[in-house]
Order: C-alpha cells, then structure tokens, then sequence
C-alpha cells in the first residue's frame, strides 16, 4: 500500500513555530503582498530578508515534535513506499529523520534568482549577497512565494496518481495546488484522511477525519497504520 501525505503548518504548530491563518497567525502580522510575493522582493529585498531572517532564527531553535517523529517511523517501518509533501518551509520532518519533498522550498537554502544555484542559507542573508557562482546580487531565500508554481509538481503528481491512501495533516486547505491534492488522490481511488486540530476549508472532500491536536492524532494514526 502506497501512502502520500501533506503536511502543512498545523504538524509544527506544537514545536513553537506558527501557523500562518487564524489567531496569532504570520498573516496576522505581516502583509503577505510585502514579504512573500516576488513584486514585494524586488520593491523592499531588505525587508523580505528581515522576514525569512527572522523565520530562520526560529525554526533552527525548534525540535521536532511527536507528529514528525510518527511519520518518520511510518515512512522507516511501512513495508510499502510512504511519500511525505510538505508546504513546510522548516526542517523538523528531516529533524525527525523523515525524507520530504519541500513543495514551497526550504528556509535553511539560499537561491540565485540570475542562475538558479542554490546553497544553504546562512543564518543571516542580506540583498547584497553575491550568488556563489554567478556572483549576483540576487540571492534570495529558496521559498515558493505567492504567484509562483511550487516545486516538484510533476513528480507529486505522479505520487498521488498512483497512491492508495493520501493523508493531509495540518494545513488548512486555503492554499493551492496543495488544497486540491485530496480531489486529485480520491479521483484515482485512494482512500482519503484529514488530520487536523478543527474542520479545514476541503474538510468535506475527505473520507475520513480525525481532529485534535497533531501531537495525538498523527502517532495514534500511524499506530493504527503500522
Ligand atoms: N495540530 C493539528 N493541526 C493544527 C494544529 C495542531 N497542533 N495547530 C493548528 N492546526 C491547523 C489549523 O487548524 C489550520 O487548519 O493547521 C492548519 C494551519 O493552516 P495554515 O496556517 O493556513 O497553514 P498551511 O495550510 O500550512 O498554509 C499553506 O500557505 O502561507 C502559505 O506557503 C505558506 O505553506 C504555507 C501555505
């Protein structure tokens, strides 16, 4: 049995970082338009810099938590393949010895917007970083910002064409391509699961739900599994 997973904010809410929608959420605090867009980048790099430079601090003081660690022992112990896309920009599924696929990129990496190379991120970056091998002075955080296709699609695609059970843990269905996920894995026959701490936006398109807290809900489903 083939399983696929999307996991979104809501799997490291527990591990201190925040979510983005909702109470207290990033979007709650910060204009989207000015720090995750490439219009934003390219008027105030500076400023989206000061953004990710901030994330970055917190997400290197974060540890996994009891939901990472549960999809790493699935992904370890499952005798079929288990694939884990995460809009997580964090590396706390790594953290927990996971493999993912980072559909909206990674904080800890570094890209040049001139060439495309990509390095790990220092732990402060500024808009006159040069590119390592161009030397430009475009680098930015590799993050899929809003207005630009997320990564691996093809190969995610092909995931949940061929997966007989598609799980979406944490993310609150607001945010496509990820939010059609469910629609694309139940219409090649998978069986369908969302856990989450309430009801998201797509929750109706599930088979099956499981709210609470990810800490419980995610170990309690990969026993269940394993
Ligand atoms: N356990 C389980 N679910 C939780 C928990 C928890 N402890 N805490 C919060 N949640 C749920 C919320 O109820 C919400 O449905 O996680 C979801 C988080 O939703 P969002 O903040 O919208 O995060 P996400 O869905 O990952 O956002 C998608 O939007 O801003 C962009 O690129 C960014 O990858 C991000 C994308």
């Amino acid at each position: 049995m083939k399983i696929v997973i999307l996991t979104g904010a809501g799997v490291s809410a527990e591990s201190g970082l925040g979510t983005f929608r909702g109470k207290g959420g990033v979007w709650t605090k910060y204009d989207l338009t000015e720090v995750a867009t490439p219009e934003g980048f390219a008027r105030d790099p500076e400023k989206v810099h000061d953004f990710y430079n901030a994330r970055r601090r917190n997400a290197a003081g974060a540890r996994p938590n009891a939901a990472h660690y549960a999809l790493a022992r699935l992904q370890e112990k499952h005798a079929g393949e288990v694939v884990i896309v995460t809009q997580n920009v964090d590396a706390l599924h790594e953290a927990a010895g996971a493999r993912t696929i980072h559909m909206h990129g990674r904080l800890d990496r570094a890209i040049c917007a001139s060439c495309g190379e990509t390095w790990p991120a220092p732990d402060m970056m500024f808009a006159t970083d040069p590119c390592p091998k161009c030397t430009a002075k475009t680098t930015r955080p590799d993050i899929v910002w809003f207005g630009e296709i997320p990564k691996a699609m093809s190969q995610i695609a092909h995931h949940l064409e061929t997966a007989d059970l598609f799980a979406a843990i944490g993310t609150s269905g607001q945010v496509y391509p990820a939010a059609g996920f469910v629609t694309e894995a139940a219409r090649s026959g998978a069986h369908t699961v969302e856990l989450n701490l309430e009801p998201s936006d797509v929750s109706g398109l599930f088979a099956e739900r499981m709210e609470g807290p990810a800490t419980e809900s995610v170990p309690a489903w990969v026993a269940r599994l394993l």
